[in-house]
């Protein structure tokens, strides 16, 4: 007897040990994989041909959705004509295109980008700009980096030391010398429950003016802050927050970042998160949503006189000693083009905005839920803090996510024990509905 050969995506790999993945319950995940081998529009597909829905729009980066086909056709197209080109001495067209496309969606005078092939990569390049920056400029004691706590900013040694979430910096020693943190900016007493920028929390900037009183303004370079803090369950910066951190940095000389990795291309209904609040940064790091996931490219846009202040010396000379081997890689930069008119042309930030009010009502139809604590949502993002479960935190949010994968049909993101809800930005009124009754099924599950 022969058998039919199985389609290539059905086959599960016999052999789950080699691969160690990334911030992931490896043993627990190798007793019971999840495993997504195919995807389009709002959906993942098991190798048994189950359909998922992706609530998380990937990680937080599929803002389009899944394969769609004029950015697989870019992609398909771009690795036929240019496989790659080196980024060091040469360009290639589409590099400028892109960067052109990204400067013109930044507000202001935010008009050059700086190519990284990720998140982490583009948050250490705009944390070493802005050292090289003062240095340049002969304010080389500015070295002091301000991150705050419950940040993440990647898994760089930068990234890692400005972040603010304790097991992602407790094993790996001093990180960087001389960083410092604001204080994280929610507190549940006073802000549970609310929908966009919490009331409560704008006065938590000025615990940056106690910091430059105990460094001096002389010794700090920038601070980075994500507008809305993601991966620690969605936090959106309280009313006034981020306006009084821009004023406080304008009084010191002190350069702003807004790392716009996941607010970045839509999530919070604009191209950047900074155009929602109308705070201008010195420079926006963003990742994900530029090639809406399909290929791993980040950056970094900076303020023109930022640009120009490193654009002297011999004109033969290399002005800053930093980039990566994969900073603008071709099948990225087209990635990146055809996602950018994608959600121009399907208005997909406006969709974004639109959908705010529908998404928010829906999530808050989930309080009341056992064990629900807090429920945040700000653009088309929702953080659903669960209560810790007897035996240990983090087993009922683990719990839930494999309820849902398994079970319910639904790719959820667990931190801990809150859930985070991100769909695609596509995702329509009905699927909201349903993204939310099957979240409220696990959560009842998981009680
Ligand atoms: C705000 C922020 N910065 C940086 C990163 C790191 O990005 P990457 O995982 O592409 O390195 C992330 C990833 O989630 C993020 O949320």
């Amino acid at each position: 007897m022969t058998l039919a050969e199985p389609p290539a995506h059905s086959i599960v790999p016999n052999d789950l040990e080699p691969y160690w993945l990334p911030f992931t319950a490896n043993r627990a995940f190798k007793k019971s994989p999840r495993l997504l081998v195919r995807a389009k529009d709002m959906h993942y597909y098991t190798g048994d041909g189950r359909a998922l829905v992706d609530a998380i729009a990937g990680m937080w980066c599929c803002n389009a959705g899944h394969a769609r086909d004029p950015i697989v056709a870019a992609i398909q197209r771009q690795a036929a004509e240019l496989d790659y080109a080196t980024a060091f001495q040469f360009g290639h067209p589409r590099a400028f295109e892109l960067a052109g496309r990204i400067a013109a969606l930044a507000p202001g005078d935010l008009d050059h980008v700086f190519f990284t092939s990720s998140g982490s990569e583009a948050v250490d390049t705009a944390l070493k700009i802005a050292l090289a920056y003062h240095n340049i400029r002969g304010e080389g004691t500015r070295t002091r980096l301000i991150g705050r706590e419950r940040a993440y900013h990647g898994s760089g040694f930068g990234g890692t030391a400005v972040g603010g979430i304790v097991p992602n910096r407790k094993l790996f020693g001093a990180l960087l010398a001389g960083v410092d943190h604001l204080p994280h900016t929610y507190n549940r007493d006073q802000q549970a429950f609310t929908k966009g920028e919490p009331e409560w929390g704008g006065h938590l900037a000025d615990e940056l003016e106690r910091l430059v009183a105990l460094h001096d303004a002389s010794t700090i370079a920038a601070v980075i802050v994500e507008p809305m803090a993601g991966s620690t369950g969605v936090l959106p910066a309280p009313k006034g927050y981020l306006e009084r951190l821009r004023a406080i940095c304008d009084r010191h000389g002190i350069l702003l970042i807004f790392d716009e990795v996941i607010t970045g291309f839509g999530r919070l209904g604009h191209a950047f998160a900074a155009e929602r609040y109308g705070v201008m940064p010195d420079m926006i790091t963003f990742a994900k949503g530029v090639t809406s996931g399909t290929v791993p490219m980040g950056g970094v846009v900076v303020r023109k006189p930022i640009y120009d202040a490193f654009m002297r010396g011999p004109e033969h000379m290399v002005e800053l000693f930093h980039g990566y081997t994969y900073s603008a890689h071709p099948l990225a930069c087209a990635a990146g083009l055809a996602t950018l008119a994608l959600y121009r042309e399907e208005k997909l930030f406006e969709r974004a905005a639109a959908l705010e009010p529908a998404f928010g009502e829906a999530a808050m139809s989930l309080k009341g839920l056992p064990n629900v604590l807090d429920i945040r949502t700000v653009g088309l993002a929702c953080g659903i803090d669960l209560a810790p479960a007897p035996d240990g935190p983090g087993k009922r949010g683990y719990a839930a996510m494999e309820r849902a994968f398994h079970e319910d049909d639904a790719v959820i993101r667990c931190s801990g024990d809150t859930i985070a809800l991100t769909p695609p930005l596509i995702v329509s009124e009905t699927e909201i509905a349903d993204i939310f009754a099957r979240v409220a099924r696990v959560i009842r599950a998981v009680a």
